[in-house]
């Protein structure tokens, strides 16, 4: 799998990994089946969170016998996010996903705790070897500066942020201004989170166009449409075996630039929003 540098972490990640939220549904031996299927074909980049209900226990079973070989992230709310409420919540999720650390922890999202006290938690946490890394999600640039006064250069490993042919938004100020300081952009919900372009839509079937005219599938498509552009990972979730091989077969499709510019025309970047969106 093709992999790039991962920010701050200065290790190289998959540019397509796992998502896992709303994977705890009814047939959990199939998803974390599906886990295992995409860690085996390349997606060794796993995206968890304290918030997602079972998913981190489920991780934990997929990849129990290859840890070695996962960029393992989890989350934690904002809520929890106090210096001492971050370590806490950190042992929480290495209990239930069975491991001595993560390789990145992020803030779920900017809360209403001072940033640097939640800064100092994930400081705290890397100095102990509980967390090799740590990073933001949903952060607009402003926040961005803000974690960026408190802590320096070079300390940020990640923004997660919503990326989709549908939502462009980060490409206006967020991506722009990770790349300028060496900050992995994470999209997740790169298929709109289940609300995909319709197959008998324009959109829809532009990208089968497309996708057949390379031999794949729209998804496949969106996928290297997102990572068209440097600096960007982007974190798919599925629950089944044969999704997640195709997911991770995306990372070898290369567009051409009038396929690309075609994808860009159908679903325009639109104006700067005030408010960065996020799911
Ligand atoms: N930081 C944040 O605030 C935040 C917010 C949202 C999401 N995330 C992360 O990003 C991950 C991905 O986003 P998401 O879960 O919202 O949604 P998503 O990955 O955009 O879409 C998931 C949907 O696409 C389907 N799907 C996946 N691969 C497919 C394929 N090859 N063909 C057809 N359908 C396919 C899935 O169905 P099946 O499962 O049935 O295959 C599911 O309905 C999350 O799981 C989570 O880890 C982070």
């Amino acid at each position: 799998m093709h992999a790039r540098s991962f920010g701050a972490a200065r290790v190289a990640v998959p540019v397509i990994g796992q998502g896992t939220w709303r994977i705890d549904g009814a047939d959990r031996a199939g998803a974390v089946r599906a886990l295992r299927a995409g860690v085996d074909a390349g997606m060794t980049h796993i995206d968890t969170a304290e918030m997602y209900g079972d998913a981190e226990v489920m991780v934990g079973e997929a990849i129990a016998d290859c840890r070695e070989e996962i960029f393992l992230v989890s989350k934690v709310v904002p809520s929890n996010a106090t210096r001492r409420g971050v370590a806490r919540a950190c042992e929480d999720s290495l209990r239930r996903l069975r491991t001595d650390r993560l390789d990145c922890y992020l803030l779920h999202w900017p809360g209403s705790h001072p940033l640097a006290e939640t800064i100092a938690g994930f400081e705290d946490l890397r100095r102990a070897g509980k967390i090799l890394t740590w990073g933001v999600s949903n952060f607009d640039v402003d926040d961005l500066e803000r974690a960026l006064a408190i802590v320096g250069p070079d300390r940020i490993a990640c923004n997660q942020v919503y990326y989709a042919p549908t939502e462009r938004a980060i490409e206006h100020a967020v991506l722009p201004w990770c790349t300028a300081h060496g900050v992995a952009l994470v999209g997740y919900s790169p298929f709109g989170s289940g609300d995909f372009p319709e197959p008998a839509s324009t959109g829809g079937r532009l990208l089968r166009g497309i996708a057949e005219a390379h031999g794949t599938t729209p998804y496949a498509v969106v996928l290297a449409f997102l990572l068209r552009l440097p600096n960007v990972f982007t974190i798919p979730k599925t629950v089944r075996a044969d999704r997640a091989v195709e997911n991770a077969a995306a990372a070898e499709l290369r567009l051409n630039a009038a396929e690309i510019a075609m994808i860009e025309a159908e679903f325009p970047r639109g104006p700067r929003p005030k408010i960065l969106p996020m799911l």
